[in-house]
């Protein structure tokens, strides 16, 4: 163990850190499962979970005994050798994703770069110049500069110029703004979307999933890519593995982080059908992606949400959360919408100071998303006494506000 003690942070204290945050003042030094702890021991509800990514909870002890011992074996040898943890963990994404090729990466938005290039490999292949993608209103990809470019939110893009030029923006759910676009642009090559809009406000297209499905033919029609952005709605969180499989279609291009590593930085982007092959040797790569670590905590990750049947954990406890909610609030007027463990509440105004309400005065932290939907991503294996728990504050908070 180490003997190094850090002082608390002090309001105002000098910070060698970018200010790239708005920081909530405080922190936390352990977790267990769906709790948090700080330094005096105060407990508090996570039902934000690093924003998705602790889909199996806190210091999960099977995941922390295999980084514990993976980390005294072997953390990294490079892409440069077989790894067979990688070439496990891929057998086991392929497994869950139905998708047939894997490259691992380290983030959401390198994960999306790395569809995004196979796009564009697609389009080149078929002649097309300058390939274009179709991409959704109020959508998140990610902060790297072609994610920010797809990304439909002018604050993230802001100052940015020159953004790429790849993307072709259609209102989400909007299948005849598809089309248009397509007798528009002959050079689309692709459609990026996230399933359901995380950062937007946890919204499903207004026809709900069948819009995948309307997206699929539409993609099939044109010999276009599909690709969908399961980086916040994989691994669990929706009540499926992905959520795409809430229906039946399948994607080309599928990318995946967040709860790929229950904490720990991993990605991927995944291939089936036409897409596979695009990226040979020499065409992609990334020093970190896929490490011996890193591949072994995805190996357990999924390991462990299979052992614990945690995907129909997240549908029916997720399911249960929902339907009480839409009782408890019933006298208000708010929308409870989400699948699994992805859910939100839409309030009649803005509602940003209610992070801090929660985490004050009910001990509860949770995230206020596009103004005035609270969201709330809780880990995906809670359990039923957990979500009466979470019930009891959170409904107690949204009785006092509004
Ligand atoms: C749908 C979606 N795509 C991409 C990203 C970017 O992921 P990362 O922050 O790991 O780069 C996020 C992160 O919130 C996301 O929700």
């Amino acid at each position: 163990m180490t003997d190094i003690t850090l002082a608390p942070i002090q309001p105002d204290q000098p910070s060698h850190l970018m200010a790239t945050y708005g920081r909530q003042a405080i922190s936390f030094v352990r977790g267990r499962g769906a709790y948090l702890y700080t330094e005096d021991g105060t407990e508090y509800l996570d039902a934000l979970t690093g924003i998705a990514v602790c889909g199996l909870g806190h210091a999960h002890p099977v995941i922390a005994e295999a980084i514990a011992e993976q980390a005294a074996t072997l953390v990294h040898t490079s892409n440069l050798f077989e790894i067979p943890w990688q070439t496990a963990a891929a057998q086991k994404l392929a497994e869950v994703s139905g998708m047939e090729e894997i490259f691992f990466s380290n983030s959401g938005a390198e994960s999306n770069e790395g569809a995004i290039k196979i796009a564009r490999k697609f389009g080149t292949q078929q002649g097309v110049r300058l390939p274009k993608i179709i991409v959704a209103e109020q959508s998140f990809h990610g902060r790297t500069l072609a994610t920010l470019s797809a990304t439909g939110n002018k604050k993230v893009q802001d100052g940015f110029a020159p953004l790429t030029n790849d993307f072709i923006r259609v209102p989400f759910g909007d299948v005849d703004a598809i089309q248009e676009a397509a007798l528009q642009h002959p050079d689309i090559v692709a459609i990026l979307i996230e399933p359901i809009q995380g950062e937007g406000g946890i919204n499903t297209a207004p026809q709900g999933f069948s819009y995948l499905e309307e997206v699929r033919n539409i993609c099939n029609q044109h010999n276009w890519l599909m690709m969908l952005d399961e980086i916040q709605t994989g691994n669990g969180r929706t009540g499926k593995y992905f959520a795409y499989q809430h229906t039946n279609i399948v994607p080309d291009v599928l990318t995946t982080a967040k709860g790929l590593g229950n904490g720990f930085p991993v990605g991927a982007v995944m291939t089936q059908g036409k897409a596979v092959g695009l990226l040979g040797p020499g065409s992609h790569g990334s020093t970190y992606g896929g490490t011996v670590l890193g591949s072994r905590v995805v190996y357990t990750v999924i390991d462990t949400i299979q052992k614990e049947n945690a995907v129909e954990n997240a549908a029916l406890v997720g399911r249960y959360i929902v339907d009480q909610l839409r009782t408890q609030l019933a006298d208000k007027n708010v929308q409870v919408r989400g699948f699994g463990m992805m859910i939100g509440i839409q309030l009649p105004k803005d509602c940003a100071e209610l992070v801090a309400i929660a985490r004050d005065q009910h001990k509860l932290i949770i995230n206020v998303t596009a103004g005035s939907v609270v969201r709330l991503l809780p880990p995906i294996n809670m359990t039923q006494a957990q979500a009466d728990d979470l019930l009891e504050r959170l409904v107690a908070l949204i009785n006092n506000y509004l």
